[in-house]
């Protein structure tokens, strides 16, 4: 099974300008003060605005149901965890402070469900006798099994880390497993 795979984006720069815009000029996401949980759903809006993201994913017959950011200001915003299970796996582009940074997968976990203060949920790993099976650096865009346990480790002097992960319609997951 692979946890990982790179994928060409049309539009990468176009879209990453964007998103940034959006998030900084739009929403107080980037305010320390108000963070409350590190996956943020992003409203409707964010995608309708950000125009390319659907055109560069034209080429895969995909479309995305869903753009959410994953903020992180240290590495206890991303203990071992597995996302909601709305998808098998997500598209993730960096957006700021992501080289150098790992996404590492797991097995051998048990976990518990819990709702972050965003509305958004997800499962964390409630054991500690986990094993690392792969680890990835987010520096371009990547395809992860984020059905699959991981956590992220980040440069903690460079803050916010922050990517967008798209969630698509058809899920992306067939894609890992082929060549
Ligand atoms: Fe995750």
């Amino acid at each position: 099974m692979k946890y990982w795979k790179r994928i060409k984006i049309d539009y990468e720069e176009e879209i990453r300008k964007k998103s940034l815009e959006l998030i900084t000029k739009h929403s107080n996401i980037l305010d320390r003060s108000q963070f409350k949980g590190s996956f943020i759903n992003m409203p409707p809006e964010f995608v309708k605005f950000n125009t390319a993201i659907d055109h560069a994913l034209e080429p895969y017959g995909r479309v995305c149901v869903k753009a959410g950011i994953y903020l992180m200001w240290n590495n206890l915003d991303a203990i071992p965890h597995i996302d909601d299970q709305e998808a098998v796996a997500r598209v993730n582009i960096p957006l700021l402070n992501c080289e150098g940074t790992s996404t590492i997968f797991y097995d051998n976990v048990q976990t518990k469900t819990l709702l972050l203060p965003t509305g958004a949920s997800y499962h964390a790993v409630v054991n500690t006798d986990y094993h690392e099976v792969d680890r990835v650096e987010i520096n371009s865009p990547t395809i992860l099994r984020i059905s699959a346990p991981h956590s992220i480790v980040m440069n903690e002097a460079r803050a916010p880390r922050l990517t967008l992960t798209l969630t698509l319609t058809p899920d992306i997951s067939d894609l890992l497993d082929y060549d």
